[in-house]
């Protein structure tokens, strides 16, 4: 057990544990690379390691060779490293119930239990604690056949959602303009098992107009706390227009949230939502997310994510006042009331630079040039990248994140703009609107 002396100080079996935590961080992505980049700042941090890690984070970090869906490694070198706490990044693992196993060996995680994070492993399993809480959503039914399927589409007009229920990388939401188009995913995902079992069971689902915004949460069964918001541009290229992506930039604070639509945020989404949490009996000690549309009848939840966002982290964790590391012991003690979280005023911007092809396929392997180049007040965090003996290289769709930060949204999204082209590799691409408000 931990108590708190003063608010950075931490005894532990009597001994002062100040700069004696040994972190493991579960990914290797820009989220992760962020989340390490805050850690690091922390007087309570020793060491951090992270699998699998990339070429960016094994600058700041110990890269550790398991994949973060090799449970049983993970519990395996933490109890061999003498791991304090583990933070999951992905959704894949905790899904497949990585806290439980930790914590069945009595390791200490963040991050909900594998029952908590069905929120994000099943689209159904969601909608289902929604309308059981009263937590406004877009009005939706499930079918489990096609023939099921073609009947609820007459019920609904176009532009329509077809949603694969399980996890789908962010590719499993379906806007159809018309009914045949719906008719064709829902065969595509019941019958033709374009994602596999993601798609055995579908969700049909009203179309909600409005802005998006991302509301990112800590959470520790007692609490939950808003971080700083942000928005995600999903589509891969300018003005909305191509396909869905992980996400090609973020930006915070997102000028939609306003203080009103904060406040009903709160009272209608985030204190139901804790309390669904708390009467499900839900183990839930971590981050939740929640995907909004501000409509014009207020607030509304498109989805909850159990983890942190990718790129929403590597604009908001910038903001961060107060040492992530405490706020992490505190998630995992339940007591994170104890906490003041602070965020600053300034404005942030990521643009995330992507491979040629991307969400598609694409090459890996290609050196990436002027990494060195960029000046120091924009943060560079690493998506898909490898070492390569001297070089970095290009391993994955979306390879780095370039983040501004400025007095506004402007000043940042103006420093990242003017300096993006400095780092190149072959087939580049990026998104030239991030924080233009609309
Ligand atoms: P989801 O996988 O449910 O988060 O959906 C992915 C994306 O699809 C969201 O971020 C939105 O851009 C879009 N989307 C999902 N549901 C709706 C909806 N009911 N109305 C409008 N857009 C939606
Ligand atoms: N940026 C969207 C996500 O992390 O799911």
């Amino acid at each position: 057990m931990q108590t708190a002396i003063p608010s950075t100080t931490y005894r532990s079996g009597g001994i002062l544990a100040e700069f004696s935590m040994k972190i493991l961080v579960i990914g290797g992505g820009g989220r992760e690379h962020a989340i390490i980049w805050k850690l690091n700042q922390s007087p309570l941090v020793k060491e951090i390691y992270c699998a699998p890690g990339n070429a960016g984070i094994g600058k700041i970090a110990k890269n550790v060779n398991i994949s973060s869906d090799n449970i049983e490694r993970l519990v395996e070198f933490s109890l061999e490293t003498g791991i304090n706490l583990t933070i999951v990044g992905p959704e894949a693992p905790l899904v497949e119930g990585v806290v439980d196993k930790f914590r069945q060996n009595g390791l200490k995680i963040v991050g909900p239990t594998e029952h908590a994070a069905q929120l994000e492993g099943s689209k159904i399993f969601a909608k289902g604690f929604m309308k059981k809480y009263n937590i406004p959503t877009a009005r939706y039914d499930v079918a489990n056949t096609f023939s099921e399927a073609s009947a609820i589409i007459e019920n609904y007009s176009c532009p329509v959602l077809v949603k694969a229920d399980g996890l789908a990388a962010g590719k499993g939401a379906f806007v159809c303009k018309s009914r045949e188009e719906a008719l064709s995913k829902a065969k595509g995902l019941l019958e033709e098992k374009i994602l596999g079992k993601s798609g055995d069971n579908i969700v049909i689902e009203e179309f909600l107009y409005g802005t998006e915004t991302s509301i990112l949460c800590f959470i520790d069964g007692n609490s939950i706390v808003p971080m700083a918001n942000s928005q995600d541009h999903k589509r891969a290229f300018d003005g909305d227009k191509g396909e869905m992506t992980g996400g090609m930039g973020a930006y915070s604070p997102n000028h939609v949230y306003t203080e009103e639509i904060e406040r009903q945020t709160e009272m209608e989404i985030l204190q139901p939502t804790l309390l669904g949490i708390q009467k499900e009996k839900m183990d839930y000690r971590g981050i939740i997310y929640a995907g909004l549309m501000i409509t014009k009848e207020g607030p509304k939840v498109l989805e909850y994510n159990v983890r942190f966002g990718d790129p929403e982290t590597q604009a908001v964790l910038p903001r961060l006042e107060t040492d992530l590391a405490e706020i992490f012991n505190k998630i995992v003690d339940r007591k994170l009331e104890d906490v003041d979280i602070n965020w600053s005023e300034e404005g942030t911007v990521c643009v995330m630079l992507a491979s040629e092809g991307y969400p598609g396929s694409y090459k890996k392997g290609l050196e990436i040039k002027g990494l060195e180049d960029i000046p120091e007040d924009l943060l560079v965090f690493h998506s898909g990248t490898a070492e390569d003996g001297k070089r970095v290289t290009t391993n994955g769709g979306r390879v780095l994140g370039i983040v501004g930060r400025g007095k506004t949204i402007d000043e940042a999204r103006e420093k990242v703009y003017k300096n993006i082209d400095r780092i190149s590799f072959e087939g580049a691409f990026y998104r030239t609107d991030i924080g233009v408000e609309r």
